[in-house]
């Protein structure tokens, strides 16, 4: 396994969506792999996730660390240490800063669940739900020091139905989630993003998009 299909991911909480990388992954014919799993979380339920599927982890553990540059070099060296050259953020709730972005220069992804630039930060779902917008969605993004201001890779358009409860709006964001991330991993790895200044020019293969409707 090279390098450049190594995919590192890092994780904070339930892992729905590294469960859709995983089960991707395993498949023959993608061609990223998951090196490793790495919490910040010791009970993050992602964990399991991964040792059921035989996937190494780690934790790294960010209050034990005195300030956000030594738990970044930590998680680099741990990363590192498994010969990881992508990084997949995937429920991941610390902000990371040049210390770790320079260590993977536009080789960090992410996935928020809310069609950026609007909603970004946390409750996304919520925020989009309150303010009662028609369409909702998600959208796969290279990191930057920002918070979800980084180039936009692909989003997912999902419907706000008539009677819908902010948790059904956010089972059906998941949906989305899931079917988009695989995806954009995939074109990752076979090198067909390529960052200019905000915007990203993908190498499409034949019959995909970088936009789905979820409806
Ligand atoms: C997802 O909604 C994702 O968009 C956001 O954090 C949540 C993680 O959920 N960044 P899970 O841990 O993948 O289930």
């Amino acid at each position: 396994m090279s390098a450049s299909e190594t995919v590192g991911v890092l994780v904070s909480g339930s892992g729905t969506n590294l469960q859709a990388l995983i089960d991707a992954t395993a498949q023959e014919d993608h061609p990223a792999r998951i090196g490793v799993v790495v919490s910040n979380r010791p009970k993050a339920k992602a964990l399991e996730r991964a040792e059921r599927a035989g996937i190494p982890t780690a934790v790294v553990p960010h209050r034990r660390f005195e300030d956000r540059p030594s738990f970044e070099r930590a998680l680099v060296a741990t990363l590192r240490e498994h010969d990881v050259g992508w990084v997949a953020l995937a429920g991941f709730m610390r902000l990371l800063t040049p210390t770790f972005l320079e260590a993977f220069p536009q080789r960090v992804l992410n996935i928020h669940p809310a069609l950026l630039p609007s909603f970004p930060g946390t409750h996304a779902q919520s925020q989009a739900f309150a303010y009662g917008v028609r369409i909702a969605g998600v959208t796969l993004h290279f990191v930057d020091a920002g918070t979800d201001t980084g180039p936009i890779i692909a989003q997912g358009a999902v419907p706000v139905l008539p009677d819908d409860t902010e948790d059904a709006l956010r089972e059906r964001l998941l949906v989305a989630e899931h079917a988009l991330y695989p995806r954009v991993l995939r074109w990752a790895v076979e090198g067909r993003l390529a960052v200019s200044g905000r915007t990203v020019r993908v190498d499409l293969p034949q019959g995909e998009h970088t936009w789905a409707w979820f409806g």
